[in-house]
């Protein structure tokens, strides 16, 4: 797995990361420097580190192996001192197996520093993931790759399967995932939402939600908790969320969530020092919840935030409850964190809806993530 050395590249050696207590222990090299390759990658793709993993994230998802077994290793150069320091790593791979759900299925994502590129490190760093994840007898890979920019249809662009979505095809990820082995199955749009949000626009959505959701359908915010008595329902919204939101022939499967999982959630993200807000619309006479949104954002960082999932129970749908609950998470989070510029978001190509809404709230598009998938084995 090693390679002679070059004037650019020194040699290197794969190892597991060591899992420090404390980002202060000695033992803590490894994900210091995954976070420097984190920056400079991601830095590279979109022009902003806004995207990439801080040591802290990387610390707390480790500790957090309840749902998924996750490892992570790293290419270090072999002339780096008995204990390493953050620069001497070239490379990272982190790996994921579901084991509550989805056990056919395994994560791997590589990051190679730019200036150590196409000597073999992303290669031996990627032959080491498969083997972990076919060790463990996982058939189905999966991969992502982000990008700057979705270019239109053409030569140098190369369409998702789910016919919606392209990636520029000689980017760096995508020309070595395929000479892997792998097909790239869906691409979603990154977008941005420059705040604040217009209010006239946003009054104007926030009265035609209102009068679709009438007097039926309350919210509710909670920010950096859920309370006990609605974690399961909120494990509900997130199953659902693991079905409905399209994934083209990724082959991720119902990933069942609970009141207990929602509270591992919450922990995880406060242990990495991101903060939470999220809007649910309840349906008051069933006291169902029929919709939620999701936004996070590390409070260490306080110009921008995340947002992650929306989801309508398809039972509630038609009566605008999306537009509902995320506008009035924007209200709430212009008042809680006003110090947000943007919100970064992510959606299918192919889900029209979602990116209508989007559209409407002002996001703009910023680039893209693909996912791809490689079937191995039975
Ligand atoms: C993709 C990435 C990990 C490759 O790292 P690397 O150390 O350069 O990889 P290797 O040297 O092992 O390259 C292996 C092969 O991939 C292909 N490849 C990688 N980068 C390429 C590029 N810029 N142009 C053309 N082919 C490329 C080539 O086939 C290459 O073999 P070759 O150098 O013998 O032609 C690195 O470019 C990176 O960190 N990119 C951003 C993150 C990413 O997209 N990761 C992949 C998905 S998780």
């Amino acid at each position: 797995m090693s390679q002679p050395p070059t004037e650019s590249t020194p040699t290197w050696r794969i190892v597991e990361a060591p899992h420090p207590t404390d980002l202060d222990s000695p033992d803590a090299w490894a994900y210091l420097g995954i976070a420097q390759v984190e920056a400079e990658v991601t830095t590279e793709i979109h022009g902003y580190d806004d995207l990439a993993d801080e040591a802290r994230d990387v610390l707390a998802g480790m500790d957090s192996q309840e749902y998924t077994t996750k490892q992570r290793f790293v290419a270090v150069r072999t002339d780096a001192p008995e204990t390493p320091g953050p620069q001497d790593v070239l490379g990272h791979l982190a790996v994921a197996l579901p084991t509550s759900s989805n056990t056919h299925l395994g994560e791997l994502s590589v990051q190679v520093r730019p200036a150590h590129r196409r000597h073999g490190i992303g290669s031996a760093l990627w032959e080491t993931g498969e083997q972990v994840l076919v060790d463990a007898g996982r058939t189905v890979l999966f991969t992502d790759t982000q990008h700057g920019t979705e270019p239109p249809p053409g030569p140098g662009a190369l369409e998702a399967r789910t016919g919606a979505g392209r990636v520029p095809a000689d980017d760096p990820g995508p020309r070595f995932v395929r000479s892997k082995g792998y097909v790239l199955e869906q691409v979603e749009r990154h977008s941005i939402l420059p705040l604040p949000v217009d209010p006239g626009a946003l009054d104007r959505l926030r009265a035609q939600a209102l009068a679709a959701a009438g007097p039926d359908h309350r919210t509710h915010v909670w920010e950096d908790d859920v309370p006990e008595q609605w974690r399961e329902q909120v494990g509900t919204l997130f199953t659902r969320m693991s079905t409905d939101a399209p994934l083209g022939d990724i082959d991720f499967r119902e990933d069942p969530w609970d009141a207990r999982r929602v509270g591992v959630w919450v922990e995880e993200l406060r242990a990495k020092g991101h903060g939470l807000l999220m809007t649910v619309a309840e349906h008051v006479p069933s006291g169902t919840l029929a919709a939620f949104s999701v936004l996070d954002y590390p409070e260490d960082r306080p110009a921008f935030a995340y947002q992650e999932d929306t989801l309508v129970l398809r039972e509630h749908r038609g009566r605008r409850l999306g537009m509902l609950v995320k506008v009035v998470n924007l209200d709430e989070l212009a008042v809680r964190r006003p110090t947000t510029e943007r919100i970064h978001t992510w959606n299918a190509e192919e889900n029209d809806h979602m990116l209508a809404i989007n559209i409407d709230l002002g996001f703009t598009p910023a680039g893209g993530y693909a996912g791809w998938q490689k079937r191995v084995g039975a």
